[in-house]
């Protein structure tokens, strides 16, 4: 016991005195790991675009108007092929995990709270578009609300499976977005069109509660349905925004997106 003690201490000693050599061998070690081309296949100068995806999701990097110019081309990739659906697919997987594991009081007040866009409705068809840039481009309400009138949205992957699993469960659904009340009658027939054909309630964000932060709106939503009785459960949102602030649930889950930040 004591020889090892020792041991350790001069070993620890021996690094010390060598540190520098040794982080540039590690340092090698760790260039050598890492993949030659850049994010998604492409060579990025000055900012390294998972790192910022990662910051992104994590809420370290915060009130951020646009995706970096050189991730442009990264974010596009990320959400159009395998890795955002995984990284949906997960978040999904973690929260029917955790859903199975309660036992409801089965009084029609267990809820689940869905954001919509970008966590149960994917505007992915809008952000793809050469004039929008996966939010490499400023943000335009009139072109977005042209889509949102469209109708179109399919569901974002992982979160249908996770509503069909919630239902039979005995968990009713609420969708809390921040689409303004004007758009209710074309976001139900998008909702049904995109699968999710049952709630218990959908909120939208009325004139009152124009000029309110999407944090404070939705604090005072989630508040006024558990003083109406209502306990949430689970809480599913694509911003920081969504599963931050009062009331939050009892477990919140984020969807992954890189693509816009609503504070
Ligand atoms: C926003 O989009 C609308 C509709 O496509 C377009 O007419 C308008 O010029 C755009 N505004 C800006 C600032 O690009
Ligand atoms: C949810 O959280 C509340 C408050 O912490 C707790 O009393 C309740 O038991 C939790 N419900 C479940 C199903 O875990």
């Amino acid at each position: 016991m004591r020889l090892a003690v020792v041991l350790l201490f001069l070993a620890t000693i021996s690094a010390i005195c060598h540190t520098d050599g040794y982080i540039e061998q590690v340092t090698q070690q760790i260039h050598l790991l890492r993949p030659r081309s850049g994010a998604a296949g492409y060579r990025l100068k000055d900012v390294d675009c998972l790192s910022w995806r990662l910051a992104v999701e994590t809420n370290n990097v915060r009130n951020w108007k646009l995706v970096p110019e050189e991730c442009e081309q990264y974010v596009g990739h990320y959400m159009l092929g395998k890795q955002y659906r995984k990284d949906c697919e997960i978040v999904a997987h973690s929260a029917i995990e955790y859903a199975k594991s309660l036992t409801l009081v089965g009084d029609g007040k267990d809820i689940w709270i869905f954001d919509i866009d970008e966590t149960t409705l994917s505007n992915l068809p809008y952000y793809a578009r050469s004039d929008v840039q996966f939010g490499a481009l400023p943000y335009n309400d009139t072109k977005f609300n042209e889509w949102v009138a469209e109708g179109a949205a399919p569901p974002v992957p992982g979160s249908l499976p996770l509503y069909q699993t919630l239902l039979p469960l005995g968990f009713k659904i609420v969708f809390l977005t921040g689409t303004a009340e004007r758009f209710k009658d074309i976001r139900i027939s998008n909702l049904k069109a995109a699968g999710y054909h049952t709630w218990e309630k959908l909120i939208l964000k009325g004139e009152a509660d124009q000029g309110t932060s999407a944090l404070v709106y939705k604090s005072k939503k989630r508040t006024e349905l558990v003083d109406s009785g209502y306990r949430i459960l689970g809480n599913l949102g694509d911003q920081w925004s969504d599963i931050l602030g009062d009331n939050l649930g009892n477990r919140t889950f984020k969807v992954p997106d890189p693509m816009y930040y609503i504070s």
